[in-house]
């Protein structure tokens, strides 16, 4: 059975690729190909349940981008923590952002290793872009970390993306306070770009996929509209608001389907 070791920063010492794992399975949602037999299983079960799946994770993707070259292009923002990076894909984050300026420097932080690995290898080496191993749930072990604090100026805005993966913190782990203690740590007219997956929109469908990431390493819990706006606490909300991904500042023609998407996403300023 394969394994990964991980090397540094995070409570277990090692992962099997004997469990699915979400980075890998969106990776294969994604067309990708890192990823490995646990993960297809468990995600070909959420496909059976949610066909729209694939979809969804691509349209999340493109919410990023959007995010991204708005934080960039309109906010003037120049540094950015991206904490639940997912294993590289055609577009990255710094790729999008340094399109816009070059001076732009990313953190980009995940707690699989087999991302950290892929991270280090393809996203770094620029001076402007670094990968940290560590867990949401640890935010201070994050905001302390050297290579954070290396290439993120605190006392200037910061961009805190968390992209598809506040809704692996289960709500005993208390996410509101994670997010909080995120934000408090940057200075005013910072963002928030955040997506998550609900249950408003498709209950069944999103039952039965919560059902099939129980046999994951991350279970995944929806949330309410509600719920995913009080990550968004002192934050004003850009237009249009916390929406389905993909009616977020959309720049084409929005997908075929694209109602059933039942991810929202939004940016907020830190007032
Ligand atoms: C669905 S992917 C999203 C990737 C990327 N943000 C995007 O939206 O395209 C979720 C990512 O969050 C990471 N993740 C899940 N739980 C995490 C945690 N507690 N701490 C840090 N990263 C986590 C996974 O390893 C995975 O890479």
């Amino acid at each position: 059975m394969a394994t990964f070791v991980r090397t540094s920063g995070c409570a277990a010492d090692e992962i099997t690729m004997a469990t699915a794992h979400p980075a890998r399975m969106y990776d294969y949602l994604l067309g990708g190909k890192d990823n490995y037999p646990a993960d297809r299983i468990v995600a070909e079960q959420v496909l059976r349940a949610a066909p729209e799946a694939r979809l969804m994770a691509r349209e999340n993707r493109r919410f990023l981008h959007r995010a991204v070259r708005f934080l960039v292009a309109e906010a003037g923002i120049r540094q950015i923590i991206d904490i639940g990076t997912g294993i590289p894909a055609a577009d990255n984050v710094h790729q999008t952002a340094q399109k816009v300026t070059p001076d732009v420097r990313v953190v980009y932080v995940d707690n699989d290793p087999l991302v950290h690995a892929h991270a280090n290898a393809l996203l770094t080496g620029t001076g402007r872009t670094a990968a940290v191993l560590a867990d949401l749930r640890e935010p201070h072990k994050i905001l302390d970390h050297p290579r954070v604090r290396h290439l993120i100026d605190f006392t200037e805005p910061v961009a805190l993306l968390l992209v598809a993966v506040v809704h692996f913190i289960r709500d005993e782990e208390d996410p509101a306070g994670i997010v909080r203690t995120l934000l408090d740590a940057l200075p005013v007219g910072s963002y928030l770009a955040l997506s998550h997956a609900t249950g408003d929109l498709r209950p069944i469908t999103a039952a039965q996929v919560t059902e099939a990431y129980d046999a994951a390493t991350s279970p995944l819990t929806v949330r309410s509209h509600s719920a995913i706006a009080v990550f968004f606490n002192g934050c004003d909300l850009v237009d249009p608001g916390l929406v389905q991904v993909p009616t977020w500042q959309p720049d084409g023609k929005r997908p075929k389907g694209y109602r059933n998407i039942w991810i929202y996403g939004g940016v907020g300023k830190r007032i």
